[in-house]
């Protein structure tokens, strides 16, 4: 089954959410009160900075000004992104992102 779990910086929080549509990640944490930080949610500040623990393919690929922040907080993709602006592929299996900053 589609599903994503966010995990907070220490572990301690965590919600899973079912997303068989896919979508946003920014979206499925707003909708879910998953324990992700955010702040500009726009590319600029990396608050939303997240590991990703498994599944990192069942993400569409960062655009440029996500890789420009990544590569400003020495982080790559696949392994780290940001979840302001990942986004869950339609009909995606199991994922597990990790927030790096805390909650
Ligand atoms: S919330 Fe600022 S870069 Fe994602």
């Amino acid at each position: 089954m589609p599903e994503i779990t966010f995990e907070s910086s220490d572990g301690s929080q965590k919600k899973t959410v079912n997303a068989p549509e896919g979508g946003a990640l920014a979206d499925l944490c707003d909708d879910h009160a998953a324990p992700i930080p955010f702040s500009c949610r726009s590319a600029s500040c990396a608050t939303c900075h997240i590991e990703v623990i498994e599944g990192a393919d069942a993400l569409l690929p960062p655009e440029e000004e996500e890789l420009d922040v990544l590569d400003a907080v020495c982080s790559k993709p696949p392994k780290y992104r940001l979840a302001c602006c990942a986004k869950l592929r339609a009909g995606a299996g199991k994922v597990i992102v990790r927030a790096q900053n805390e909650y």
